[in-house]
């Protein structure tokens, strides 16, 4: 028997259906500390979200029945995996897939931000467009512009690759250097400091852990170029968000764009003032082709678990 709390898309479900009891948490909302802790007496596994939290506390409480968490993420700061592992629970997520997706979303945000996205659109859609001139809306052209990247793993190559077709000067930092093929050209930054001082564009990308907790803060967002435009497609929990506003306030950045915040749902309605801060809520990945291949992927997991083998994507 397995929980799926959220909405997982159609193919998922109905290969979930075919080869699993299943109970779905129709509503489709987040699933609760209580509410994970009464499932887990119900059933062997899990298919949680980024949106069900597996905290140190919930995951004290879960019910020796369950028996793996098969995330239908890439992500899993929502889960504490010491804690799980010490249970004896099997972990996985789903890494590989989102890559596409999600870098997709980071240049449609860097665009966006780089070119009065929002402005453009409540102009012309609020009927209010009445006057043109060659001083209107001008913006900061992508096309030549340097590129940080901070995490170079799928996602940052996959923006990289799309970056190099609008003939970006592309810069990273990475917990390691690249293999020369992977970084194609691509110049590395020992340290985020020497990357932000190149970042006429910066895009996050890596994992929210404890080191990455606040990383973009007022003092790195200084070290960006006058001008800069902050890309953050990963977590909230990367950047300060007062010190987000003050720098686009300030004029300091001219823009951002952010698929991500520090309170999820919801976001942060000090953002909303800025039309150069472009928004999104959380759906990097979400194309039919990738939530596809997430479920099937966590799908993949389970099944090679309940078989008897290591799940390929065991953490
Ligand atoms: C992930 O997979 O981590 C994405 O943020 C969606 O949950």
């Amino acid at each position: 028997m397995i929980w799926i709390p959220r909405r997982l898309s159609d193919a998922t479900l109905e290969r979930a259906r075919r080869d699993y009891e299943v109970i779905c948490k129709e509503d489709d909302t987040p699933g609760a500390a209580e509410e994970i802790v009464a499932m887990s007496e119900k059933v062997d596994g899990m298919v949680p979200c980024h949106s069900e939290h597996f905290s140190a506390d919930v995951v004290a409480r879960l019910d020796p029945r369950l028996k793996i968490v098969a995330n239908h993420s890439v992500g899993t700061d929502h889960c504490d995996l010491k804690a799980l592992r010490s249970r004896g629970i099997a972990v996985t997520n789903t890494p590989g897939v989102l890559a596409d997706a999600t870098a997709e979303l980071a240049f449609m945000l860097m665009l966006s931000a780089a070119r009065h996205g929002v402005a453009g659109d409540r102009i012309v859609r609020s009927g209010d467009w009445d006057f043109w001139s060659p001083a209107f809306l001008v913006g900061k052209q992508v096309t030549g512009a340097r590129l940080g990247i901070v995490g170079m793993g799928g996602v940052g190559r996959s923006l990289a690759r799309k970056a190099r077709g609008f003939d970006m000067e592309i810069h990273y930092h990475n917990r390691r250097r690249l293999e020369a093929d992977q970084e194609a050209g691509a110049i590395y930054h020992d340290t985020i400091d020497s990357l932000l001082t190149v970042s006429d564009f910066l895009s996050l990308n890596c994992p929210a852990t404890p080191e990455t907790e606040g990383m973009m803060n007022a003092e790195r967002l200084a070290q960006m170029p006058k001008g800069g435009v902050l890309v953050n497609a990963a977590r909230g929990s990367l950047v300060d968000e007062a010190a987000l506003v003050d720098a686009v306030r300030s004029g300091h950045l001219a823009a951002a764009g952010l698929d991500c915040f520090r309170k999820e749902p919801g976001g942060n309605p000090g953002f909303a003032e800025h039309d150069n801060i472009v928004m999104m809520p959380h759906v990097g990945s979400a194309t039919v082709r990738t939530r596809d291949a997430m479920g099937f992927k966590a799908l993949d997991n389970l099944d090679a678990f309940f078989a008897g083998r290591e799940p390929p994507d065991m953490l």
